[in-house]
């Protein structure tokens, strides 16, 4: 005889983190990709996983060791508006405006985020490093309409548009996020980029071997946590996707689950997988030669102290790359 399936609904929980349109965007990208959406989990109790697990230091970030020569790929004495995407507690970008203010060179600085809880993180860190400035902070997807609505045309400053932490590297399909982003860039205007590549060297154990049970963070369960799929239902799998150059955490199951969204209803089965959590993983080459082929020149690359933090700075190119 088989195991019984469990039969979950989300609770008040989930309902009041999400949406109805964001719950049809879970339900559909579970059945139709087998993955939750990761950018979801920063909203509601996901902000504070998040920021319990961002790097609490006073440590220069790689933007502001690069304020100056930043600064010098924007037209000589042009302001610049920082366009940040996905901004967090904007820990990596204060540097910067702190050096653009004091080089009286900033025309602004206009954060979007998808998780409002993240945008309330963002403005407390800014009003309390900056009190005198007013800054924009707009909820929105970027990889939606969000994008066009913190970049229309602005002929008066050039814009340094961030995507920082890694942030690109977390979608499916970076590349065509970047294409889209150069899409709605000026020609003087500059996109920076920090991420963590693969210098070959310190390889985690599961880049070989699929980790079965670890290591992944709170965060990346907590969708699921969420629609009430309990953890001892499946087992977790840390690995590395050679074909995508993908680091993931998945899921697998073990034991067979519905889970009941209204009138809606997405069935497990045992070995079933769900994809939390993906991230991009290539080396420096790959990285350069994702920013040519997007429609980018690449202009600053430089390493952090560890040298797997990188930073890269990029112009768009003026060759037509359809
Ligand atoms: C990895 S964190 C990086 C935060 C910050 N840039 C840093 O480096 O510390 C990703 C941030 O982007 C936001 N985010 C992810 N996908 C998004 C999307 N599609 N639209 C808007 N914000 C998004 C998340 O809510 C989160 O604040």
């Amino acid at each position: 005889m088989g195991v019984e399936r469990h039969v979950v609904s989300p609770g008040e929980d989930f309902h009041r983190t999400y949406s109805a349109a964001q719950i049809d965007a879970i339900a559909d990208a579970i059945e139709e990709r087998g993955e939750f959406p990761y950018e979801l989990t920063y909203l509601g109790d996901g902000s504070e996983l998040w920021r319990a697990g961002e790097a609490q230091s006073g440590m220069e970030t790689l933007p502001e060791r690069h304020a100056g020569a930043l600064l010098a790929l924007a037209p000589p004495s042009s302001p610049v508006r920082i366009v940040d995407l996905g901004p967090g507690t904007t820990r990596p970008v204060r540097g910067l405006i702190r050096h653009f203010l004091d080089a009286s060179r900033l025309a602004g600085y206009r954060g979007i985020d998808i998780s409002a809880e993240i945008l309330d993180l963002a403005g407390e860190a800014l009003r309390a490093d900056f009190p005198e400035q007013r800054f924009e902070l707009c909820q929105g997807d970027f990889t939606g309409p969000g994008l066009a609505r913190v970049l229309p045309a602005e002929p008066d400053a050039a814009r340094l548009v961030v995507l920082a932490g890694g942030t690109a590297y977390n979608v499916p399909d970076p590349d065509r996020l970047l294409r889209r982003v150069r899409a709605v860039m000026n020609d003087h205007d500059v996109l920076l980029l920090t991420l963590r590549i693969d210098t070959g060297v310190d390889r985690p154990p599961f880049m070989d071997k699929i980790s079965v049970g670890g290591p992944y963070k709170p965060q990346q369960l907590m969708g699921l946590d969420l629609l009430g799929i309990d953890r001892s239902w499946y087992v977790t799998e840390t690995g590395f996707d050679p074909v995508r150059s993908e680091v993931f955490v998945r899921v697998r199951f073990a034991e067979p689950v519905a889970v009941a969204f209204g009138a809606r209803t997405v069935s497990f089965e045992p070995g079933d997988r769900v994809l939390v959590w993906r991230y991009l993983y290539q080396d420096g080459a790959a990285v350069r030669d994702q920013l040519t082929r997007c429609g980018f020149r690449v202009r600053l690359f430089e390493h952090g102290d560890d040298r797997q933090m990188i930073l890269a700075a990029a112009t768009p190119s003026q060759e037509d790359q359809t």
